[in-house]
């Protein structure tokens, strides 16, 4: 296999509204993200993931664009942009960012024209997005197209009278899906990505990538996925992107897209493909959705934790991309609950449990992302209010389980433990106000916790979250050959509250044993020589065929390869 940079790289997800806030205005920006580069490197991070920087009315946090070529006025302006990437290259980190390109705003200037038939571009920017004549229904009533549900929870169209159309959009409603089968609107954005490269980003995360291309049919379906996204031709558009910009430009490129088939993985990261480079696949994010019932659908409803999930879900894309591609780790990001919350215990064992998290997260091989604040066990929130919340996708579905009879208590509760604000709250620097984060009022309340949780409190305690979490990244750039290029074997694949494997290098074998859940456990570890192995890292215990195992306790053993 061909060793690239991107392989051995550790990436930091920067939400940036919440990250840090430079000019005390509540809000993150550029310079906060400049100001705060110096603790990224040391926390041994050489790539960062910047989310949307760009002018938006903010309905979805900057995933709606309004102007490409723009910095949104909340986060700086164009030279702070350039001022936080030189500042970067000056420390050696690499910088992405997100890439847009299955929506804009509703607020985007083509939008604006492509909705009014008087503009005297009207014909060429219409067909910039996807429009629909209304359906009628047998009273005569003026009906949607399709009855497709977007990710959000709503119908994906809307009319506009001007117009006498609906227009598609998989998001919400002022995020209106791009019409890629428009050549003319390709070449604008191509001339967009190419802005930013010339100003120096080092690549991109390409967001929402499977849904570029629709069923232009448009059969009804309830929820629809299947007609407007992963469709086989959206394939096409990318490898168009990476063939004329990603790859002549040498760009790391990370493509979001869930619930891709072996084919598709290779795809989109097989090194003979290339459409990306890594992919952000969703297997083990939610290992704890139930079934849809007659309150809650999708994430919304939840079930008991399938720890045999996560592994599977891990061992499977290893399988998958085997030695064609290389597989990206990651707990967890700014669209899902914090992982400390979600998969560990953000009470009686935070401590134990973040670190189990880190621990059989990072010893295994592929490229590396942390999130912002769970280097330090940022947990859930407790907002007791519904207009604590943020998020424009917690208002749809709030009104969603209340009208299906959902009590307000248990429609909170559901909220609280599975909405994006909990990864978007602000970052806790300190046990000052706000966390340090801003001397002003925050866009979203800080988390109850900023005075326990917080960077300042762990920088000098060397058994700390955050100080397993510098020791680990580390580790993996020292240690590459062995982690990041080893071969991982699971154990006790099927069983529900262990987390073992076996991560096979060029001189060292690491072995990780792992309780994932709140109680004690016995496992039992067959077809291994545990003689070999000496303790490396974690809370300590001796190998034995049946183990003990006390709630989330971890450890690491290492086995020498005799050379020669
Ligand atoms: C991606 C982003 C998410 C956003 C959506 C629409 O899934 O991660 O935050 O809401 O795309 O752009
Ligand atoms: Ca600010």
């Amino acid at each position: 296999m061909e060793r690239k940079w991107w392989m051995t790289t550790n990436i930091y997800q920067i939400y940036l509204r919440s990250f840090y806030d430079s000019n005390n205005d509540g809000i993150g920006d550029l310079i906060g993200v400049k100001e705060k580069l110096p603790y990224l490197k040391d926390l041994g991070v050489d790539t960062i993931w910047i989310s949307p920087h760009y002018d938006s009315p903010m309905d979805d946090n900057g995933y709606d664009v309004r102007d490409f070529y723009k910095v949104s006025d909340d986060y700086g302006d164009i030279r702070s942009f350039q001022e936080m990437i030189e500042t970067a290259r000056k420390l050696g980190i690499k910088v992405l960012i997100d890439l847009v390109l299955n929506h804009t705003s509703d607020e985007h200037k083509w939008f604006k024209i492509a909705s009014d038939p008087k503009h005297p571009l009207y014909e060429r920017y219409h067909n910039y997005y996807i429009w629909r004549k209304p359906k009628y229904d047998k009273e005569n009533k003026r009906i949607r197209p399709t009855n497709w549900i977007s990710w959000f929870g709503g119908p994906t169209w809307d009319y506009i009278s001007d117009v006498d159309e609906y227009y598609l959009h998989i998001f919400s409603k002022k995020m209106p899906d791009l019409n890629w089968r428009n050549e003319a609107m390709k070449a604008d954005l191509k001339k967009m990505i190419k802005y930013w490269i010339d100003l120096g980003v080092d690549g991109f995360r390409v967001d929402a990538a499977n849904h570029l291309e629709k069923d232009w049919d448009f059969p009804d379906g309830s929820p629809g996925y299947e007609y407007f996204s992963s469709l086989p031709k959206h394939h096409d558009y990318i490898r168009e992107l990476a063939e004329e910009l990603f790859i002549p430009n040498n760009l790391l490129t990370l493509g979001e897209s869930g619930g891709a088939s072996k084919g598709e993985v290779l795809k989109y990261v097989g090194f003979d493909s290339n459409e990306f480079n890594l992919l952000i696949h969703f297997g083990h994010c939610w290992a704890d959705m139930g079934k849809d019932n007659e309150f809650t659908t999708g994430k919304w409803s939840k079930t008991d934790l399938r720890v045999s999930e996560i592994k599977k879900s891990y061992a499977h894309q290893y399988k998958v991309v085997n030695k064609s591609g290389f597989n990206l780790l990651y707990w967890h990001n700014h669209d899902h609950p914090r992982i400390v919350s979600h998969y560990g215990n953000d009470h009686i064992y935070h401590e134990e449990s973040a670190k189990m998290l880190a621990i059989t997260l990072y010893f295994l091989p592929g490229t590396a992302i942390v999130y912002q604040g769970e280097e330090i066990g940022m947990t859930n929130v407790l907002y007791k209010n519904i207009e604590d919340f943020r998020d424009v996708e917690v208002f749809t579905e709030y009104e969603n389980m209340i009208n299906r009879g959902l009590s307000v208590k248990e429609t909170m509760e559901t909220i609280r433990g599975r909405c994006r604000d909990n990864a978007r709250t602000p970052m806790q620097w300190d046990d000052s106000l706000n966390g340090g984060f801003t001397k002003a009022t925050p866009w979203i309340k800080t988390n109850y916790n900023y005075k326990e949780i917080n960077v300042k409190n762990q920088d000098k305690d060397q058994s700390s979250i955050l100080n397993t979490y510098r020791y680990l990244l580390k580790l993996r750039k020292t240690d590459a050959e062995n982690i990041i290029f080893g071969e991982v074997e699971f154990f006790n694949l099927e069983d529900n509250d262990s987390f073992c494997y076996l991560n096979k290098g060029e001189t060292k074998d690491y072995l990780i044993i792992a309780n994932f859940r709140d109680y004690p456990i016995t496992i039992e570890l067959k077809d291994l020589d545990l003689n070999q192995f000496k303790y490396f890292y974690g809370n300590r215990f001796d190998l034995k065929k049946k183990l003990k195992l006390a709630p989330y306790q971890t450890g690491v053993f290492l086995r020498e390869k005799s050379i020669g």
